[in-house]
């Protein structure tokens, strides 16, 4: 994670997905837009040089200063998804590859659907089309466990039924073009209901007025 070439890579071929999907550059010109576990801020950089006003959120303080210092200009928020989520409104969350590091995703996906209405969803997932089935793993480093021991690792079929229980509309692109490397986006479910480091899912997320 960080700035490896491939990190850099997987970030460019997403950030050009999603201005794919959301109908060019020129929508996001004056668009608040929210970078969930921003990392290092590559994500929000990249908007923001289309014309977005981007805020960097983080639970580690550390990727918060290197945000800081790389871009003295984007806005800052942290707080654990585990626990709640930033207090605001944006015309566009991004919330990729975070729900797999949490106790609770469907709860952070109920948080997330509270007062925004616009989201990009990302996470790695099991290998099933099963809803109900999860599988709690023991945090094994010590990384991400400040708040939590357990991560919840869960179906694409997990987080749709929370989507629909939130009362939000959702695509999924099962696409190619988002793969980079191993990490692969439109792969066939084989039921093994196992956990595979490289198999995503990716949607778009929002609630219709
Ligand atoms: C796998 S990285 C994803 C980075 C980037 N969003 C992407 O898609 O490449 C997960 C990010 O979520 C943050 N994170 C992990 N657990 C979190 C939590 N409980 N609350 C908020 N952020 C968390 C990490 O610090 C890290 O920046």
């Amino acid at each position: 994670m960080g700035t490896s070439a491939y990190y850099r890579h997987t970030v460019r071929v997403r950030c050009n997905f999603i201005i794919d999907i959301l109908g060019g550059k020129e929508f996001f010109k004056g668009k608040t837009l929210l970078d969930l576990g921003a990392n290092q801020g590559d994500f929000a950089n990249f908007f923001s040089k289309l014309g977005a006003d981007v805020t960097c959120h983080d639970i580690k303080p550390k990727n918060l200063a290197i945000v800081k210092a790389k871009y003295p200009q984007f806005k800052q928020v942290e707080c654990d998804l585990n626990k709640t989520f930033p207090e605001g409104q944006w015309d566009i969350v991004l919330h990729m590859r975070i729900l797999q590091h949490l106790a609770d995703p469907a709860q952070a996906i109920r948080n997330m659907a509270a007062k925004n209405s616009y989201f990009i969803v990302e996470s790695r997932v099991l290998d099933t089309n099963d809803p109900d089935l999860f599988i709690d793993q023991e945090y094994e480093t010590k990384d991400y466990d400040m708040h939590s021991n357990t991560k919840r690792q869960v179906g694409a079929a997990y987080y749709e039924s929370v989507f629909d229980e939130c009362g939000l509309s959702w695509k999924r692109h099962d696409d190619p073009r988002l793969n980079s490397g191993r990490r692969r986006y439109d792969w066939k479910v084989k039921e093994t209901k196992e956990f595979h480091a490289f198999k995503s899912r990716f949607w778009w997320v929002w609630r219709d007025s």
